[in-house]
């Protein structure tokens, strides 16, 4: 083995390549902790050239690759197998910013960016990429569009996919694809890009991309709302639509199970209303306008002051607060954004990362907390989410005292009814954290013949050797 190793240094020198245990577990393991793999080593080059000549170098020895990002991914899909025959191949540090055109709207990056870095260079001039999350201080933009990411401002910007304009890619045999077009039409053949975006690095190697921008908001307004049920959080967010002009941002639903365990976890989390509500929804409101200039002000806040005094006397809205200065509006997020971190505190829980049409949030709801407690009566559900994308993320935390290897015995049970559930309601098992090797088998399990014969078909075209990140996403 030593000589692939040689090999890997005299393509990427000593700084772009670990091979000590140490030096290599950051890589092998994931956010949740859920897996752990091993490796050949952690190769890490600087540019697309280094990438395709390691690229051809593993295609010849048959040496399989795990492309990573930041490893904030919830679905194993950028932890290696066990063999420690894979190598990791980690794009952290090809995280130059290289063109920002304010003018045609567009920044170009390479993969191994960090999303936040992306949003202030375009905040610098006075743009906004709207993918936000709360991963976005370490997961990277080839991570993001990998993935196909979504996050909390979906419901106005849309998912990752939606925000990328032209890609370049390594392919499976080492070459280079260059897609790295900032053209908002082309319709020339299949679309190449749209393959690549969501493919979980089971199909090539995103090394740069071509994103889109928009105006950045000169005013937000951020509230802070107790609603009596999800049925009332899904009215009061379809008459937010035309109330806010259709400026509504984000509006995110959470339980109090889950603000109960931020509370616990998070020091300095503060409830912002007085009595406790079994749900709440965090919505914002985003304009281009500033809050105050005469004619042309955005009056966001007023608006959605009048909005949510006429919602709690038609009996949608419990209580609420609206943020008076940034600071608040960063506490209420904080709430709605720590609860992952809380989550894994807390110790043992099972993800469902599900969708519906946002109509049916309100029976899913219901059935599927029933349906989870049928399972496991002891079980703590958490269900919380995009509900303005019809995505909940319907956790469930292990019962009290609960360690890992107790709880996850009733893991495939608990699943399988959800995902029963979500698929009589016409949703989607997976809304944005992906197949990884987390959902392989639910995946064959969900999706019609049809559709996985074509993904297999894609996948042995693509990648013959079976050497792009395999026993991701599907087993071919
Ligand atoms: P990684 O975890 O490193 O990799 C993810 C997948 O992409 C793997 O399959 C990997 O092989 C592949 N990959 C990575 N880079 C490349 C590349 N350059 N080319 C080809 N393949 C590549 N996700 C959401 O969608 N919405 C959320 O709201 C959200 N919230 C989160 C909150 C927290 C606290 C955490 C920890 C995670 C959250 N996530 C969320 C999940 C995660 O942040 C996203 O999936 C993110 O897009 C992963 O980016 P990454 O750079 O960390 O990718
Ligand atoms: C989030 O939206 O915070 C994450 O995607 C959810 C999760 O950790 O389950
Ligand atoms: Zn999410």
């Amino acid at each position: 083995m030593s000589a692939i190793i040689d090999k890997l240094a005299a393509i990427v020198g000593e700084r772009g390549l670990i091979t000590d245990p140490q030096g290599k577990h950051p890589y092998l393991t994931d956010w949740r902790e859920n897996y752990l793999g091993a490796a050949l080593a952690v190769v890490r080059p600087a540019s697309t050239e280094e990438v395709a000549a390691v690229v051809k170098l593993c295609a010849a020895e048959r040496v399989a690759i795990v492309p990573q990002g930041g490893n904030t991914g919830m679905a194993g899909g950028g932890t290696p197998d066990q063999s420690g025959r894979e190598i990791v191949l980690s794009l952290n540090r090809m995280n130059r910013i290289l063109e920002i055109d304010p003018i045609g709207y567009t920044m170009t990056v390479e993969a191994g960016v960090v999303l936040e870095t992306i949003q202030e260079a375009a905040a610098q001039h006075d743009r906004l990429f709207p993918l936000s999350l709360a991963a976005q201080g370490s997961c990277t933009i080839g991570g993001n569009l990998s993935t196909n990411a979504g996050g909390v401002h979906v419901l106005h910007y849309g998912n990752a996919r939606q925000l990328v304009l032209g890609l370049e890619v390594v392919t499976p045999a080492g070459e280079v694809w260059d897609g790295l077009r900032a053209l908002k039409k082309d319709n020339t053949g299949y679309d190449l890009r749209d393959l690549y975006l969501g493919a979980e690095g089971t199909l090539g190697i995103i090394t740069r991309a071509v994103l889109k921008l928009w105006p950045r908001p000169k005013d937000t307004a951020t509230a802070w709302i107790a609603v009596p049920s999800p049925e009332a959080a899904v009215a009061l967010l379809s008459g937010a639509h035309a109330a806010s002009e259709d400026n509504v941002t984000s509006c995110e639903l959470m339980s109090r199970q889950g603000i109960d365990l931020v509370l616990k976890h998070i020091p300095g989390s503060v409830d912002p209303l007085a009595e406790r509500h079994d749900w709440y929804v965090l919505m914002e409101w985003g304009s281009t306008r500033p809050r105050r200039a005469g004619d042309n002000a955005s009056g966001l806040a007023e608006k959605m002051e009048g909005y949510l005094g006429e919602a709690l006397e038609a009996g949608q809205v419990l209580d609420a607060a609206i943020a008076q200065n940034e600071a608040q509006a960063r506490a209420f997020w904080a709430l709605r954004e720590n609860h992952s971190e809380s989550q894994k505190r807390e110790g043992p829980s099972i993800k469902h990362d599900i969708s519906v049409s946002v109509s049916r949030i309100p029976a899913f709801m219901s059935e599927g907390l029933a349906a989870m407690k049928r399972v496991l009566p002891e079980c703590r559900p958490v269900p919380f989410g995009h509900v303005g994308d019809g995505n909940l993320h319907f956790n469930c935390q292990g019962p009290p005292g609960w360690d890992k290897a107790r709880f996850m015995t009733h893991a495939h049970a608990i699943s399988g009814a959800v995902y029963d559930l979500v698929v009589s309601h016409g949703g989607s098992i997976s809304a944005e954290h992906g197949i990884g090797q987390l959902k392989v088998d639910e995946l064959a399990h969900y999706r019609s013949q049809i559709e996985l014969d074509t993904m297999r078909t894609i996948k042995r075209a693509l990648d013959p050797q079976n050497l792009m990140n395999p026993g991701k996403i599907i087993r071919v």
